[in-house]
């Protein structure tokens, strides 16, 4: 960089400049002004200088393994496989480098870091629960508010210890916890593993601690003789099976229906890790869709089309790879069993698409018969391909009338309800799509996350939807009546979307720190914007530019934000530079 000083009218400005390279041609570009004193452009600059350094480090340091893994690509890869790698999301980020990635921008922080935190506990900052909220938004609205055979509820996270004993929970819920005998690593594993599988880090044998129930306890009554130990619940579906018929009931459903719930659960993991993956403390995203045995799936030509690489038992027994199979074919093969399951993965893979998932990291898999949870008859998950490798984002357990009987039982109230021949029927939950927030939360944040090399940034590409922040508002220059006008706007789009105003910094880098947590929107006020009262919007995605009229901005940014417009054909197109 270098300082270049200018001549006008007599007068000396100063220039802070860079040689960029532009095609062939290298190029003097403009930094930044420095000031009309010799001495003090060079001050500045010096601290200018330091400055960008330092953001620099920061980014290679967020991208290092990203960055590795493009050189270790650029090796032996051809020019369409070397531009995927450069265009690919994240798929380089490593759950470590996401985690501080998170923390540095305000997403998630380990909670009470102060004082030394707490492992398997995170708390999420002033980003991460606007994320978080809009994740949960957008399922409530995709499951609930959209359909017309589902309800929704809020049970509470402690109720009678009786509903944990009928679940089965209490005796069923456990995990054999074992440490290896090689390299310390203490981790759980399932009774049929035991003496069966071995250290996934160093291949040791592993020694067992014994059982261990998840669950965590605590005590309810605050005199400890006449106390009651309470559970805190390990799933959120409990409470929709005991709150069944008055829900039913209340909510006049007839069969097939669904109840779904949103809410945090707790589970005592051994070891809990690989950041938001695996915690202690984390919510639940669940569905309990029940029939009356034998009732067809009538929504099931929606699956048709919709491909998912699919690895059923067999496969896996028998060593082959997963299969990419359309979901109507593989139910229609007899793979998945029932046209439920079919139809929930279709729908559940749709709404993860639909927010701008990327389908090539999704796959299903059967659970094998020795590994399935106590209530379970057949269960798929859904897959993810994390950086760890491929995980669990969701269960599709097919839990029968397991629940219902149970509580009925336990209870000694019929749980039983009238079909629509006014028969009674104790329904079956033929499929219970069950989802962590913060798993989902995980593939938004690696599907969405891109280095752009021309930026020299980070752009998280999350679906408007999805954003934190939906708009960033700039006045161009700190002048009163370009603030008055930012801060007109600011107050009437607040009361619609969570939107900021930003006045600090050269365009530029209010542009940067904008495309880092994903703001999808920046607004300038410009000084054309005083005469002509419109604005410009810029997209994050395409650093296209529309000019659009104040009066139109707020309609304009909520067709923008629910996808109902392309932003080329909302306003008018600004052309900002030529490139030659
Ligand atoms: N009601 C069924 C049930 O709870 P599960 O497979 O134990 O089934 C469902 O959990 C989902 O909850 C998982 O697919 C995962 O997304 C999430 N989940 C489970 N344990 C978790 C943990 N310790 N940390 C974060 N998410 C977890």
């Amino acid at each position: 960089m270098y300082i270049v000083k200018k001549k006008i009218s007599g007068k000396e400005y100063y220039y802070l400049n860079k040689s960029v390279r532009e095609g062939s041609k290298v190029k003097s570009k403009n930094i930044a002004y420095l000031g009309k004193n010799k001495e003090e452009a060079e001050k500045k600059a010096k601290g200018i200088e330091e400055k960008m350094k330092k953001t620099e480090q920061k980014i290679s340091k967020i991208n290092k393994p990203k960055i590795e893994q493009k050189h270790m690509n650029e090796k032996n890869t051809s020019k369409e496989t070397e531009a995927k790698n450069l265009g690919s999301l994240g798929k380089e980020l490593t759950i470590d480098s996401l985690a501080n990635f998170c923390k540095k921008k305000g997403f998630v922080y380990p909670s009470g870091e102060i004082y030394g935190g707490l492992g398997g506990f995170w708390d999420f900052g002033h980003l991460g629960v606007e994320l978080k909220n809009n994740i949960k938004r957008e399922w409530w609205k995709f499951h609930i508010q959209e359909r017309d055979d589902m309800a929704g509820i809020d049970g509470s996270i402690i109720t009678s210890p009786k509903v944990w004993e009928a679940s089965g929970h209490v005796s069923s819920f456990v995990d054999i916890a074992v440490v290896c005998k090689k390299c310390k690593n203490k981790t759980k594993i399932d009774k049929h593993e035991l003496g069966k599988v071995k250290c996934e880090k160093c291949g040791g044998e592993f020694q067992s601690k014994g059982e261990f129930n998840p669950m965590f306890t605590t005590q309810v009554g605050p005199i400890k003789e006449d106390s009651v130990q309470a559970y805190l619940r390990p799933e959120t579906a409990q409470l929709i099976f005991a709150d069944f018929k008055l829900v039913q009931e209340n909510a006049r459903l007839q069969l097939p229906f669904g109840i779904a719930q949103i809410g945090k659960s707790f589970r005592n993991e051994i070891s809990p890790r690989e950041f938001l993956f695996r915690s202690r403390e984390f919510e639940q995203m669940e569905i309990e869709y029940f029939i009356e045995e034998g009732m067809k799936c009538p929504y099931i030509e929606e699956a048709k089309e919709v491909h998912i690489l699919v690895y059923d038992e067999e496969m896996q027994k028998s060593g082959k790879e997963p299969e990419l199979m359309d979901l109507y074919e593989a139910w229609k093969k007899g793979i998945i069993k029932t046209d439920w399951h079919a139809y929930w993965i279709a729908k559940e893979f749709e709404w993860f698409l639909s927010l701008g998932a990327n389908s090539d990291n999704f796959r299903i898999r059967q659970h094998c018969s020795d590994e399935k949870s106590h209530y379970a008859v057949d269960t798929w998950d859904l897959e993810y391909k994390f950086p760890m490798g491929w995980r669990e984002l969701q269960g599709f357990a097919n839990r029968s009338n397991y629940d219902l009987s149970q509580h009925q039982k336990y209870s000694k109230q019929n749980m039983e309800i009238l079909n629509k021949d006014g028969k009674k029927v104790l329904p079956n939950v033929v499929c219970e799509p069950s989802m962590g927030v913060e798993r989902a939360f995980l593939v938004f944040m690696f599907d969405s996350y891109y280095y752009d090399e021309s930026r020299g940034n980070i752009v998280l590409k999350l679906n408007p939807k999805l954003a934190p922040v939906k708009a960033a508002i700039f006045p161009i220059v700190k002048q009163p009546e370009y603030i008055q006008m930012s801060e007109e706007i600011l107050r009437d789009l607040r009361k619609d979307f969570n939107v900021v105003y930003d006045k600090s910094g050269s365009i530029g880098r209010r542009y940067s720190r904008n495309d880092e947590i994903g703001t999808p929107y920046c607004i300038t006020i410009d000084e054309k914007s005083l005469k002509k009262k419109d604005v410009t919007i810029r997209d994050r995605d395409t650093t296209l530019q529309i000019r659009v009229k104040i009066s139109d901005l707020k309609e304009i940014m909520r067709k923008l934000i629910n996808e109902e417009i392309k932003f080329e054909k909302a306003g008018k197109l600004v052309v900002t530079r030529v490139k030659k």
